[in-house]
């Protein structure tokens, strides 16, 4: 061979190798365009001004007690205009009214099942008595009502409210029944934060959702759960919502059944959070993500002062691996658009928040009695699946117990547990982020992660009725991945 073949047959390689590596380069990009570039519900115009639910009137008993009538309904609701849809609601077409009532105060709330199936509302988060948790045991039939009675004893809070009927529970939430229960107190009542409801106080229901063309509610199941392509807000589609040119609060629930949002701004600008699940956090803790899973709260501050308009957004901040096993199941949060903000001018001054917000009693581990181990695997906890008459766990009254839940699938899991706020100790033996160090009843659980929460159980026992405690991706909790306390007295 002469020296100049030899030559040319390197060039050749070398053609070959420089186009399989711009081949890899494209589809590299193309990869990554698709995990985190490309916005799933792209083309939103925000054109529709967003709903808030109306706050749900009460009336005053003689005797102090503040009476709630809850209607649960079906109805027709236009997500899209002039298309109506089969929804339900709670003395709304679609969602419920926002509950408000303060710690101190007894409650009568009056549920009144107008649906042609059996129901059960369930108030998330709240410290309650177990006959009026309205878990699958306190069930109401069609036509029928219940009435829960218990006094409000915990610290101001965003809770929430929704049925809880044994394996309808993703469907009945999906159609819209889940509304927000506010608990307020001394303490959220004397904090100078912005605290007018639907002015500066804005709920933020955050749902994903799947709707047919002719614009009704598609409920389906892929790679195990839910999982919508639209969002809605509040019940709204494509929303906006225009705000004073100030610093704004907006209490936030993922109340879908099976999404985790990464939520931030399409500016990435920080913002404030100021509140967990079940109160505020002990001082403000600036970032620029927050992230939730079905069923957790965050209660956070915006400064919109510059006038700018922004997009709140979903990131897909889930990594890589999150990413793309969401295409064999895993659940992911995929990039969305969920609303505009739009600032217009300002009626006063932007509150200055206060940096200290609450005085949290951090529970010391070593006074917890028991430590339960809590091992999530498949669609079973513990290896066993839900049985609403047998009993998994029996705490007894008085204790400080620490659990620890460990993930052993390939998913994120929400855990919720029934009749308590905890605190996160540590996420595998790290503490955890300052924006999640406040009171939970659900808390995102990783792939692989093992979890561990502290709590008190200081009242309420009942050696009939038993808790729940469970995953809140819904259709997760409705196949089984759910257990049963007791609060015993011995
Ligand atoms: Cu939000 Cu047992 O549920
Ligand atoms: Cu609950
Ligand atoms: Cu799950």
């Amino acid at each position: 061979m002469s020296p100049s073949v030899k030559q040319t047959g390197f060039r050749g390689l070398r053609c070959v190798v420089g186009l399989l590596a711009s081949i890899l380069v494209v589809a590299i990009a193309l990869l990554y365009w698709c995990l985190f570039v490309q916005v799933t519900n792209a083309g939103l115009a925000f054109e529709n001004d967003l709903k808030i639910p109306p706050e749900m009137e009460f009336t005053i008993n003689p005797d102090g007690t503040k009476e709630f009538v809850l209607r649960v309904q079906h109805r027709k609701t236009e997500f899209m205009d002039g298309k109506p849809a089969d929804t339900l609601g709670v003395n709304s077409t679609y969602l419920g009214q926002t509950i408000r009532a303060e710690r101190g105060d007894r409650v009568l709330l009056n549920v009144h099942n107008e649906l042609k199936e059996t129901t059960t509302m369930h108030w998330h988060g709240m410290h309650v008595p177990a006959e009026m948790d309205g878990t699958p045991h306190q069930t109401i039939r069609s036509s029928e009502s219940w009435t829960a009675d218990f006094e409000i004893t915990q610290e101001a809070g965003i809770l929430w409210y929704h049925p809880h009927t044994h394996g309808k529970t993703a469907e009945q939430v999906y159609f819209g029944i889940a509304g927000l229960f506010i608990v307020e107190d001394e303490n959220s009542k004397s904090l100078d934060i912005p605290d007018t409801y639907g002015v500066d106080d804005i709920p933020l229901i955050i749902q994903d959702r799947l709707f047919h063309e002719d614009g009704s509610l598609d409920y389906q199941i892929r790679n195990g759960a839910n999982f919508g392509e639209s969002i809605v807000v509040n019940g709204t589609l494509d929303p906006y919502l225009e705000v004073e040119a100030r610093k704004i609060r907006f209490r936030i629930l993922n109340g879908s059944n099976a999404r985790i949002y990464w939520l931030g701004f399409d500016d990435q600008r920080e913002f404030e959070v100021i509140a967990t699940d079940g109160g505020f956090l002990d001082s403000p803790v600036t970032v620029d993500r927050v992230r939730l899973s079905p069923g957790e709260r965050a209660e956070i501050v915006v400064d919109f002062s510059k006038g700018d308009s922004v997009k709140l957004k979903s990131f897909p901040d889930a990594g890589l691996l999150e990413t793309t096993s969401a295409w064999f199941g895993g659940t992911t949060n995929g990039h969305f658009d969920i609303m505009e903000i739009r600032p217009k001018n300002p009626t006063r001054e932007s509150h200055n928040i206060p940096e200290s917000l609450n005085r949290i009693h951090r529970i010391d581990p070593e006074t917890a009695a028991v430590r339960r181990v809590i091992i999530l695997g498949g669609m079973v906890i513990n290896g066993k699946s839900m049985d609403m008459k047998r009993i998994d766990e029996r705490v007894r009254l008085g204790d400080t117990e620490v659990w620890s839940i460990r993930n052993r699938t390939g998913r994120t899991h929400p855990f919720h547990i029934h009749l308590v706020q905890f605190l996160i100790l540590d996420r595998d033996g790290r503490p955890p982020a300052a924006e999640e160090s406040g009171w939970k009843d659900t808390v995102h659980v990783e792939s692989g992660e093992n979890v561990n929460v502290i709590m008190q159980f200081k009242q309420f026992a009942n050696p009939d009725v038993p808790y729940m405690y469970h995953c809140h991706i819904l259709e997760h909790e409705d196949r089984g991945m759910m257990g049963q306390f007791l609060v015993v007295d011995e």
